[in-house]
């Protein structure tokens, strides 16, 4: 295949490389859920898949694959044609870390708003012009890689300027724009500084059609182009016409791949950690929470209600385990930093509070181990997913499906997942550390006829919009 008729750009792509003690390149499955999202339903033979080289060893893996491309250079990359952009490092840490994960993942889950964040001034300005070289990197990746009339599909608020780049250029393409985070409302959004706002917003209105996974994300970012770009939008349609074109806004709430899961989870290496932890925690009940270690997925509230629950009920002292399994994230952002900092040092402090010699109250483990979050899926009683604001949050999906006997959700209202699972779930106000207390206990509590219904429906929900269908929808709406 030389030209693609189907694309994909992501910052990070389904692969990553490291380098052995010997020297020799090795790769595994990329991190996060975009890339389990999207792998699967990107592994056809006419899709090129375009995403960053991230690391050193992605570097020296792009420059012994022709062109580029991973795949003609023998990497087993799932199916998939994947083509690494090297992009100059400080280039890349200016765009990935400053601006995506710094500035527009903050502003989106409206966490930017700290006394410690830096105002927008000169240096912000640099670090843009280069987010800007970013976006004109993946663009030209994907111009030089499709066919005439090509559809391409942009993931993320790191390629926000993509599309309309795109469309600059190649007006034949057909081309959508993903987003898999929140989108912050006006009221929020207006804290960037009034041109890069319209940048961002008239970059992802180069494309086609956009997507998000809550209604509550699209009608923000439709409300943005009202108020900052004077857009007519047509909210019965859900259409904005800007610049004589007219934009589609959809819905696309991406659910679990339960086939992929499943498979994975009935994997050796998942038996021998389910077999593990089961030994380690005997027979106590479980609540079990996987995320990477983000602010936004609100760990430390999470460990707070914990403790208040055991300090409200004693009668679980000794009879129950937290698994609190976090994979290290974004380690250049320093308030990444810090949040695990604040992960560690409360649970030492509720371990030394309640903890005896027979008797580990949290068991919280910081690394990278995606079989061992499958066999605590498997075993949890109870699930806990208590974002401040997230845009979908798959770990809420995908523990339903892979529970051995039906596990209970505590689940943050602010989540996307709870447009499809709330019925099911037990919802929480992230903030209410108290009512997360007290969901944990009533979920603890519950007889396991209820647990296992609820855990039906959940898992049934979680289900009900695989990968592959949510990304043929993306597909279909482009013609
Ligand atoms: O949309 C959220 C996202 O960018 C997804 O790619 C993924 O779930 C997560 O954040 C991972 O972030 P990063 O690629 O910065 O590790």
């Amino acid at each position: 295949m030389d030209k693609a008729q189907i694309l994909v750009a992501s910052n990070r792509g389904p692969v990553s490389f490291s380098i052995d003690d010997d020297g020799g390149l090795r790769h595994r499955r990329g991190g996060g859920g975009l890339v389990s999202g999207l792998s699967s339903a990107a592994a056809q033979a006419d899709t090129l898949w375009v995403c960053a080289a991230l690391s050193d060893a992605d570097r020296q893996a792009a420059a012994r694959a022709p062109e580029g491309r991973l795949d003609r250079a023998g990497f087993d990359v799932g199916g998939t044609s994947v083509r690494m952009l090297d992009i100059p490092p400080a280039t890349f840490a200016n765009a990935y870390t400053s601006v995506a994960n710094s500035t527009l993942w903050f502003v989106h889950h409206m966490l930017y708003d700290t006394p410690n964040k830096p105002g927008f001034g000169a240096g912000f300005r640099a670090e843009w012009a280069d987010y800007r070289a970013y976006n004109a990197a993946f663009a030209e990746g994907l111009l030089t890689g499709s066919a005439d009339n090509a559809r391409v599909a942009v993931q993320d608020y790191h390629l926000a300027l993509v599309p309309r780049m795109l469309r600059g250029r190649r007006p034949d393409l057909r081309i959508s724009h993903f987003s898999h985070t929140p989108w912050a409302p006006p009221e929020y959004f207006r804290m960037l500084p009034a041109d890069i706002g319209r940048e961002l917003l008239e970059g992802m209105l180069g494309a086609d059609h956009l997507g998000f996974l809550s209604r509550r994300w699209a009608d923000a970012f439709l409300r943005c182009c009202e108020t900052f770009l004077r857009a007519d939008v047509d909210w019965a349609k859900r259409t904005v016409e800007y610049g004589s074109r007219v934009i589609g806004v959809a819905v696309h709430p991406l659910g679990a791949d339960a086939d992929g899961l499943r498979e994975r989870a009935a994997a050796d290496d998942v038996a021998e950690r389910r077999a593990a932890l089961r030994e380690r925690v005997g027979d106590r009940r479980l609540i079990v929470r996987v995320d990477r270690t983000e602010l936004s997925k609100n760990i430390v509230r999470g460990l707070d209600a914990y403790r208040e629950m055991l300090r409200d009920h004693p009668e679980w002292h000794g009879r129950v385990t937290h698994l609190a399994f976090a994979y290290p994230s974004r380690g250049d952002v320093p308030e990444y930093r810090e949040y695990t900092e604040s992960v560690l040092r409360v649970a030492k402090e509720i371990n030394e509070e309640f903890g005896t010699d027979s008797w580990t109250p949290l068991i919280l483990e910081v690394n990278d181990d995606y079989p061992r979050s499958l066999a605590a899926y498997r075993l949890a009683d109870v699930l806990l997913v208590n974002p401040i604001r997230d845009g979908m949050n798959l770990v809420a999906k995908e523990g339903p499906v892979l529970s051995d006997d039906g596990c209970a959700l505590v689940l943050s209202t602010e989540a996307g997942a709870a447009d499809e699972l709330g019925a099911h779930a037990l919802l929480v106000n992230p903030y209410d550390v108290s009512e997360t207390a007290r969901a944990l206990h009533t979920a603890l509590e519950m007889p396991d006829a209820e647990r296992r219904e609820r855990g039906a429906h959940l898992a049934e929900k979680a289900t009900a919009v695989s990968p592959q269908r949510w990304f043929g929808d993306q597909l279909r709406a482009l013609g």
